[in-house]
Parts: structure tokens; sequence; C-alpha cells
């Protein structure tokens, strides 16, 4: 992360320099689409993310650059004065959530810049929420919980983005720790620190390339069937209040008065909860081959029944497998970004130069590859 670029644009555009606060993306183990179904998630924070230096300027405004982008917006914090430009609006959102929270934010500057790739299903959009969310909180005292720093970097997605995500990714960069993934229970919100060192694998993310677009109405989609299969169950199963609660028997109940795409939606979220879960014991025994057998299983469900993998990261599984890669899936939302991958160590060499040769030989453009590092959440550096 290059702290004396953002140093040097900080300065250029706003004078002497501020504090400096970071976010990490993250990585998910499993549990893909259960956040906003109230399942169970596997996710982690990694050592890439967001880097922004903030200093209180003694206006009403907030004066943003983004190092990245090279670009600057200027806008109040008032509902109506929302910036045009959408990386910006991440940060009012931000600061429109803590003022529906009671938080009294004043004027200030910030630049900022990311080492987590765009697009890639890493999170970066959580990792620049959480970042402004942190440091908002403590520059102010505000006094809000990271349970809450986490929900308002979700209610900013929902609100001024427009996607209608769950909390996995905010969660996430807000509570990562080095060497641990997280296992959230995304209902009640309780959590555990699971140790996540793989001794003789290695883990890795394959990027397809092919930019994922959330907001893309494809995924607030996937949320309403599950909604529609939920509203269906009810009539017989009142207590049933998301896809958490529901069983493959209720499924079956309600097969004929949801259209079959709804089926298949609900059939894979139901699975993939039960996956987690599995994962999670075979985890505790230092079992991978299991774990890995679920990731494929989850790539699986992924791209046959909930359609949110594509062509690329599809080849990419299949390239995995050939490689003899105990796990891999799409991850994140699909519709493009990363597969993750568990590889044995004496396999790794090979699956990656394989990867890369005949992904590109097929789609005439290099994937990207990044070892993954389990890293902390959000704090001040
Ligand atoms: C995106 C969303 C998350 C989660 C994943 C899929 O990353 O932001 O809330 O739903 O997709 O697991």
């Amino acid at each position: 992360m290059n702290k004396d670029l953002v140093t040097d644009k900080f300065v250029e555009h706003f004078g002497e320099a501020g504090d400096f606060y970071f976010s990490p993306g993250r990585v998910n183990l499993i549990g893909e689409h259960t956040d906003y179904n109230g399942g169970f998630v596997l996710p982690g924070a990694i050592d890439k993310g967001m880097l922004a230096c903030i200093k209180v300027n003694g206006t009403d405004k907030i004066r943003a650059y983004s190092v990245d982008l090279n670009e600057y917006a200027e806008f109040g914090m008032k509902e109506e004065e929302a910036p045009a430009q959408s990386w910006a609006r991440y940060i009012f959102g931000v600061v429109r959530e803590i003022a529906k929270r009671g938080g009294v934010v004043k004027g200030f500057d910030t630049a900022f810049s990311g080492d987590v790739p765009l697009g890639a299903g890493l999170s970066s959009s959580a990792a620049l929420e959480s970042t402004y969310a942190f440091a908002l909180n403590d520059m102010f005292s505000l006094g809000i919980d990271k349970f809450e720093l986490a929900k308002i970097g979700q209610a900013t997605e929902h609100n001024y983005i427009g996607v209608k995500c769950g909390i996995m990714d905010q969660f996430a960069s807000v509570f990562g720790k080095t060497g641990h993934l997280i296992r959230l229970d995304c209902r009640s919100l309780e959590y555990e620190y699971v140790p996540f060192n793989p001794v003789g694998y290695k883990v890795v993310l394959i990027d397809s390339v092919v930019k994922h677009e959330l907001a893309s109405s494809a995924y607030n989609k996937r949320r309403e069937s599950c909604e529609a299969v939920v509203k269906a169950m009810q009539k017989r199963h009142p207590e049933v209040e998301l896809l958490r609660d529901a069983d493959m028997t209720m499924l079956a109940e309600v097969k004929d008065e949801v259209s079959a795409e709804d089926y298949m939606r609900a059939e894979y979220v139901i699975e993939e909860i039960q996956r987690l879960l599995d994962a999670c014991e075979a985890l505790k025994k230092g079992d991978y081959k299991t774990v890995g057998e679920k990731m494929y299983g989850t790539h699986e469900g992924m791209s046959k029944l909930y359609e949110v993998s594509c062509e690329e990261l599809d080849f990419l599984n299949d390239v995995a497998k050939k490689c003899g890669v105990i796990g891999s899936r799409v991850m994140g939302g699909g519709f493009g970004g990363c597969t993750i991958n568990l590889v044995p160590e004496e396999k790794y060499d090979a699956f990656i130069e394989t990867a890369v040769k005949e992904f590109t030989a097929k789609f005439g453009k290099e994937p990207k590859v990044y070892p993954v590092k389990i890293g902390d959440g959000s704090r001040k550096l």
C-alpha cells in the first residue's frame, strides 16, 4: 500500500497531511449468497485494501480526492447534496448513515488509494466504506461499535449505491484478524475466529478479469427470488423468516407455487448453508479434502442453480480440477471476478502455469494471480 503516494497527493491538494486509516478487502472460503438469507459465511480480511488520509477542514464540506482515478469531488453532507461521482457516493453515504444514527461529522479533506483490485469480487467497495466509517467514528469520537460500523457500510450500499447486499463484506473488513477466518452467523451476528493455517496448501485467487457489475440488478434479483420463496413457504410455515429457516421438504411443498427459477435459487441457498456447516466441521479436524469437495459443490451450485458464474470462471474451475487443486470455486457475488483455490503446495506452480497458459489461449487475455494472505481489519495507522 503506497502511503507516500497518498501523503503526496493529500499535501498537493489540501496542505499538511492528516491521520491515516486502512480497511481491507476480503476473501470467503465458503458460504456464498447466504448472508442475506440469514445463513453463515466464512470470510477473512486480506492484506490489501483502502488507505485514506483525512483531516478536518473547518468547513461544512467534504473535499475528496481519489488518487487512483485522479478525480476530485466536493460536496455537502445534506441528503440532497449527493456527489455525482460514484466513488464519492460511498463516502457521502457513510456520512449520511452516520448522521441518521445521530453522529455529528464535520467537514473534512481526504485523499485515498487502494490496492484491492476493483470489480474482482474482493469487496473494494466494502473496504472503502469501512475505511470511512471507522475513521469518522474515531476522529469525531462517535462511540459507534464495530457491529454498527459494518451495518453503516451495508446501509450505504443499500441506500446510496443500490446494491441490496448482505453483511459479510463489511463485517469481514471491520472485524478481520490475521491468520483467521470468521465464521459469522449473519442472522444473530454471532461470530467466531477460526484459525486458518492449511499446512501443505496454498490459497490463491485467479482473477478472470471479467468485471462484475453487482449493481447491474442481477444481484438484487437473486435476493428477490429468495424472498419470493420464503413468502410462499410462510403460508404453511409462518415461522420461516429467511431461507436459513427452511429445508428441502419445505421447498418441495412450494414447488408448484414458485417459478422454476426461484426454486433453483432457493435450492442452492439451502444446500449452501449446509455445505458451509459441513466445511466448518471438516476444517476443525484439519480435513481439507472435505473442505475442498464442498468448495467444488459451491461452484457447481453457483454455476447451475444460482447462475452467477460465467464461461471464464467455469473454465478456471475445470482447469483447477484437472490440475489436482482440492477446492476451487467462484468467489463473492459472482458474474465475473475471481475463483478461490485451495492448492496442494506441490501442485501450485504447475496449476498457476497451466491456468494462465490455457486461459490466455482460450480467451485472449491473461488472468491475474493473487496469493492470499489473511490480514487484520479496519485500523488507524
Ligand atoms: C457480495 C455481497 C455480499 C454477499 C456476496 C455473496 O459480495 O456484497 O453481501 O452476498 O456477494 O456471498
